[in-house]
């Protein structure tokens, strides 16, 4: 309520949609986001290049990709579930076994390289990424 009464009279202006990238980082720390990038550069980079450059012909550069701004739990299960991080069409996902807090490290990171509008990634996001990707696989429907 008190936002309100601060918001300049701009605010109010027909500007719908037009609001320029927020920055994360009044939500996300600055090691969260260096932890994220040192995660980044052993597990991504070998394949992805850096987020701005990635590694073309193959890879285009990831702050391009829409889904780094999707939602904290479509980024999530992007990063674990693509069908591109499958070694084999029956085979285990590459970063099954990173831990939720690292898993959301590094999309903060990929996030804090591209003006996000969206949530920061957590732990207990991720964490459900997993329990949706796990029902889908035993065939139970996601609550609406
Ligand atoms: C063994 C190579 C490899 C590694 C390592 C890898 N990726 Fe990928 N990734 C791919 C391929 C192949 C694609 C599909 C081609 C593309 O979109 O550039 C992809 C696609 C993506 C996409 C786009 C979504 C999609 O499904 O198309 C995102 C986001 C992504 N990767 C994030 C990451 C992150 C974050 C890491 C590190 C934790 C990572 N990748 C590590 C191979 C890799």
């Amino acid at each position: 309520m008190l936002l309100l009464v601060a918001l300049p009279p701009l605010a109010l202006a027909p500007s719908c949609g037009k609001s320029p990238p927020v920055s994360i980082f009044p939500l996300v720390s600055q090691e969260e986001i260096a932890h994220g990038e040192s995660i980044y550069a052993g597990n991504c980079r070998p394949c992805h290049g850096t987020p701005e450059q990635g590694n073309l012909p193959v890879f285009r550069p990831l702050v391009n990709e829409r889904i780094v701004n999707a939602d904290p739990l479509k980024l999530a299960g992007v990063m674990l579930f693509s069908k591109h991080h499958r070694q084999g069409p029956d085979g285990p996902y590459l970063f099954a076994d990173m831990t939720d807090e690292d898993v959301a490290c590094v999309g903060n990171f990929l996030r804090s390289r591209i003006g996000s509008d969206q949530a920061p990634l957590r732990a207990k996001i991720v964490e459900r990424a997993r329990e949706i990707h796990e029902e889908r696989d035993e065939g139970v429907q996601p609550e609406p």
